[in-house]
This record gives structure tokens, C-alpha cells and sequence, in this order.
């Protein structure tokens, strides 16, 4: 359950309760309240998008007050996983800081609900130490930012995640090679939503684990049943750096190989230069024990981000991808013809297959071709397509078209 609706003056939890998750308001208000000798405290009333409950999930204590709902009120539900993540993915020390934060906010309030003037003398039995907050611009991104993230989970439970096909193709013959998977989210309400606007949130959410694992399994099945009895073009699937911290991936991988009969030989996984940033000596590690499945392994992007040498003879790369940046500046006179053409030639030397990403015009064949680049991919010769246009490809050779 992710929203929950409460009557006016139902309560939504009580000082000193267990918790297991928070709440964004939606709509309606919410009172923030103590009781003290029988004198009702109004700490805070809060209204759309702010974040309340979060302090006994941050802290894994009980409540330090009660909530109750002044009027119709909805709130959605946010996750102990949820919260969490969000911290320890900016910093873990992050985490520490707040827990000390809460801990003094707690001390001194317990301190002023035990002295509040006026309570003891029994001259009041209502009091309002803060007035009503609430619609903020801050409140409005929180709620997106949950809003969002459910819709993600839910989309993912609901199999809304598709492979689409890329052929990848011979620069020599123009003859199909392969195909990369390319995720695509087939969103009941936004229609078919690329990557850009999904991935991001599913590395903050963690998901994305979930979304590349299902859209490898989804391509191997179908690529397998398309294919039949001819012959099978490998396949390339992106994994997102996530994956290369602990061995979870190992396992996944051979799981779905098994599952859909895909042979491993065939598979390339595609990762990014981030993926070895972080824990080069893990990421390794990673990288070898799928290499020890039979899958092969291609460094992606190759010239967007650290385009680091070093990482190309220190980590067991297949196949390298040369980013569509440079790929289009080929044939052009210029200093970016020579960085791939030595990139090109150092990849080779080393044993490596090279993919040009982003080859949208015919002109950039016969460059690609002196040089010595052996597979090319791009708007020239395809587009992603969904599974049953793939299939129409597997027969039909992908001029070059020069
Ligand atoms: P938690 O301790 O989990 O449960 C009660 C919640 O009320 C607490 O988290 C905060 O989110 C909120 N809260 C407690 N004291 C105040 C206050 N003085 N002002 C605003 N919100 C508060
Ligand atoms: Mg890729």
C-alpha cells in the first residue's frame, strides 16, 4: 500500500510507537501532537508535501509524538529502504550527522514539552507551539520524487519493462551481427518512456538492478524464439554500475542464461567507466567471475566520460564502443580523427572487437572501415526497433549502403 486515507481527528500513529516507515501529506493536514497532564500540545500542523514520521525510521527508535489528521487527509507512504537509500546515497556520513541531529532534537524537545509555561499551572489545556506550514516548492519536489518512485515499482511489478533491438552490424559486409537491448518503459498512462527519463531514478531507487536483469532475460527469450533455427546474433545488454559492487549479478546472469536457454557465448554485457570507479578491485572481481559464465564483456561510452587508458589493459574488456561523439566527428580533418584512429588501433593490438556507437550517415563507413573498426551501430543502419520488427531483420542483410 503506498497512500493512505484518514478521517478528520483519526489518528495516524501515537507518541512512543514502533515505526517502519514516513509519510508525505498529499492533501488534507496533518497535527503534530503531544499530551502532557492532560494538556494537548500542538507541535506542528503540516500540510501538502511535507515529511513527517521520519525520525523513529532515521533513528530506529519509537515516535517522539503523536500524528493525527485534522481534516480529510491523504498521505503516501514512504519506506524505511526508501528513506535510507536516499541518505547513504549521498554519504553515508550523511546518515550519522542527521542521527546526531535527531538525537539533540529529541533531548530538547522532551526538554520543552516538560516545560512548557503555562501547562503545569493548568491555565491552558490547549497549546500551539508552531503555526501552521505546509505547500511548498521543497514539498512539491518531495512528492514528485515518491510519486515517481512508486510508479516506477509499480511499473516494473506489472512487466512494463521491454527490450527493444538495435542491430549491430559488420562495417566491412553491412551484415547483421547483433543487436544491443535497449530498455524501454511501455507506461500505461506516458506511452513508451526512452531510458533518459527512467534510468536515473532507478539507480536513486536501486531498481534499475530489477529493470536491466528483466529486459536481459525478456531479449535472450526473445531473440532465441525469433531467431529459431537460424542462425543466433549475439546479444549485448547494459548493466548498470550497481551491479559490479557484489556478486549478485553472477548469479542472476547464469539464473536467466539457464532459464531461457540462451547460449552464454552469445551474451556481452555493456558497463560504463563508473563501474570501476568506485571499488575497481570488486568491479573486478565481478567482471571475472562473469567472464568465467562464457559472457563476454564491452566497455561502453567509450570517450564520454574518463576515457581512462589505464582501464582498458587493467580490466578484461571484450569489445570496446567508441561513443557516437567521436564517432561523428570521423571524417572531418581534425585532431578527434587521429584520437580514434588511435583508439581504434590500440584496441585491436590488444585483442579487442571495436564498436563505432552512433553512425547515422554512410560517409562514416569508409573511415570506419580504413581504419580497421570492425562493427558499427546507429540511425544509419537501424533505429531500436520493438521484438516482431527484429524479426524481420534476421532474413533481410542490413545494407551498408555506402
Ligand atoms: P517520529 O518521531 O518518527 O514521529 C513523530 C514525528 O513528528 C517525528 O518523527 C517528526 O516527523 C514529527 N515531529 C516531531 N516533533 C516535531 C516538531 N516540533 N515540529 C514538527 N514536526 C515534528
Ligand atoms: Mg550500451
Amino acid at each position: 500500500m503506498i497512500r493512505k486515507t484518514f478521517r478528520p481527528g483519526a489518528t495516524i500513529f501515537f507518541e512512543g510507537q514502533p515505526a517502519d516507515c514516513a509519510y508525505i501529506v498529499e492533501r488534507g493536514q496533518v497535527e503534530i501532537c503531544a499530551t502532557r497532564d492532560r494538556t494537548h500540545i500542538t507541535l506542528a500542523t503540516l500540510g501538502r508535501g511535507e515529511i513527517f514520521g521520519e525520525m523513529a525510521v532515521l533513528d530506529d527508535s519509537v515516535r517522539s509524538a503523536a500524528a493525527r489528521a485534522t481534516e480529510e487527509t491523504e498521505v503516501l507512504i514512504i519506506r524505511r529502504d526508501q528513506l535510507k537509500r536516499r541518505i547513504q546515497e549521498v554519504e553515508p556520513v550523511v546518515g550519522q550527522l542527521l542521527g546526531s541531529l535527531i538525537s539533540r532534537f529529541r533531548q530538547a524537545q522532551s526538554g520543552l514539552l516538560n516545560d512548557l509555561p503555562g501547562r503545569d499551572r493548568g491555565t491552558a489545556n490547549h497549546l500551539v507551539v508552531s503555526a501552521p506550514t505546509g505547500g511548498t516548492e521543497r514539498g512539491e519536489s518531495a512528492l514528485n520524487w515518491i510519486h515517481r518512485e512508486h510508479d516506477l515499482e509499480r511499473g516494473l511489478g506489472a512487466g512494463e519493462f521491454e527490450p527493444f533491438f538495435q542491430p549491430i552490424v559488420t562495417i566491412a559486409g553491412g551484415e547483421l551481427a547483433g543487436f544491443e537491448a535497449l530498455a524501454r518503459w511501455r507506461h500505461p498512462d506516458r506511452g513508451l518512456v526512452p531510458p533518459c527519463e527512467f534510468i536515473d531514478l532507478g539507480e536513486k531507487s536501486g531498481l534499475i538492478r530489477q529493470i536491466d536483469l528483466a529486459i536481459m532475460a525478456d531479449a535472450c527469450a526473445l531473440l532465441r524464439r525469433t531467431a529459431g533455427d537460424r542462425p543466433l546474433p549475439f546479444l549485448s545488454v547494459n548493466l548498470s554500475s550497481q551491479h559490479f559492487t557484489d556478486m549478485d549479478v553472477v548469479t542472476g546472469l547464469a539464473e536467466r542464461l539457464a532459464m531461457t536457454g540462451f547460449p552464454a557465448d552469445r551474451l556481452k554485457v555493456e558497463l560504463t567507466e563508473t563501474a570501476l570507479v568506485h571499488d575497481p578491485h570488486q568491479a573486478y572481481e565481478v567482471m571475472c567471475r562473469i567472464k568465467d559464465l562464457g559472457v563476454t564483456l564491452a566497455l561502453d561510452d567509450f570517450g564520454t566520460g574518463y576515457s581512462s587508458l589505464s582501464y582498458l589493459h587493467k580490466f578484461p574488456f571484450d569489445v570496446l564502443k567508441i561513443d557516437q561523439s567521436f564517432v561523428r566527428a570521423l571524417g572531418e580533418v581534425g585532431r578527434t580523427h587521429h584520437i580514434v584512429e588511435t583508439i581504434i588501433t590500440l584496441a585491436r593490438r590488444m585483442g579487442m572487437e571495436v564498436v563505432a556507437e552512433g553512425v547515422e550517415t554512410a560517409d562514416l563507413i569508409r573511415p570506419l572501415r580504413e581504419l580497421g573498426c570492425t562493427f558499427g551501430q546507429g540511425y544509419h543502419y537501424s533505429r531500436p526497433v520493438p521484438a516482431d520488427v527484429m524479426g524481420g531483420m534476421l532474413d533481410r542483410p542490413i545494407a551498408s549502403r555506402e
